[in-house]
């Protein structure tokens, strides 16, 4: 790996990070209330991540350069040319890139089984009954299997980013701080202000709950009850 000798360059906005971490922070507890048979709380989790996530997808098409799908998901040849010279790169590098896709596609897709799943005692996903029986049968089994699958894709990229960060491309101070040393002549990417990000997160929530505020609300206060009891 290249060494490098220059000022940090800020390569990635606040909505790229907050989404990251409020992401993690939100899978443990999607987890967690799983786990308690907390389901309204399980809901309104899941609802806000949908939320970041709906709104990350946009701005990957319209937010900061970093940012965009278009800068960081890679052709078949920047791949081949950055698994030949592996220098750090001002954004995701193109191997993450890929795992990052993977990342987001099952995040999507545990959110949209959880639509068409039951626990079969009192909460059902909104498009359960809407759905033939095979098919929200199969979304029941891929609730819980893409979620393991899920676990074990993060459980790489984790070590990846450590890998990464222990050889000099500190990729996790990137992701908090949003700084990276690079090399000299590196260009800074263009980034945008994220206020309208979270813009898209609140108004993403609001509709999410206009439509199933009214059969989550309940749900959660009980919840909360039980979790005062403890
Ligand atoms: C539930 C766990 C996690 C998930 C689902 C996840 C998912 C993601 C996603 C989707 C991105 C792209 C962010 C964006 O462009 O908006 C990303 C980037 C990144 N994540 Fe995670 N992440 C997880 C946990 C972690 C943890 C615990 C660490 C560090 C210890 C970490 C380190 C990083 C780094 C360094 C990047 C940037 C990679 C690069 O620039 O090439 N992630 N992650
Ligand atoms: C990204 C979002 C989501 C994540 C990460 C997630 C994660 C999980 C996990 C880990 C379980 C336990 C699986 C098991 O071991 O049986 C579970 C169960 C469950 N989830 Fe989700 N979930 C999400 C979204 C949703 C949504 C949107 C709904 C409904 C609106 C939902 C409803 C349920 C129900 C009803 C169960 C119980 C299933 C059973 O008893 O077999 N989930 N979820």
């Amino acid at each position: 790996m290249q060494q490098i000798q220059s000022t940090p360059v800020q390569i990635f906005d606040l909505a790229v990070r907050l989404f990251h971490w409020f992401q993690v922070v939100l899978l443990a507890g999607l987890w967690y209330s799983a786990e308690q048979e907390w389901y309204g709380l399980h809901q309104l989790l899941a609802y806000t991540l949908a939320s970041l996530l709906g709104a990350r997808l946009i701005w990957g098409l319209v937010g900061s350069e970093t940012a965009r799908f278009r800068h960081f998901v890679p052709s078949l040849n920047q791949l081949r040319h950055y698994l030949a010279n592996k220098t750090p790169v001002a954004g995701h590098n193109p191997l993450s890139a890929l795992m990052i896709v993977a990342l987001m596609l099952l995040v999507a897709l545990q959110f949209t089984s959880g639509l068409m799943t039951t626990d079969e005692v009192m909460t059902e996903g909104p498009l359960y009954s809407l759905v033939p029986d095979w098919l929200s049968g199969l979304a029941g089994s891929w609730h819980e299997l893409g979620f393991n699958l899920l676990l074990g894709l993060v459980a790489i990229h984790v070590l990846a980013a450590l890998w990464h960060q222990l050889r000099g491309d500190k990729v996790i101070g990137a992701m908090w701080h949003g700084r990276k040393a690079l090399p000299e002549q590196t260009v800074a990417p263009r980034l945008l202000g994220s206020l309208k990000y979270l813009l898209l997160v609140l108004i993403l929530f609001c509709g999410l709950m206009g439509w199933q505020g009214s059969a989550v609300w309940p749900q959660f206060l009980a919840d909360l009850q039980s979790i005062q009891a403890l």
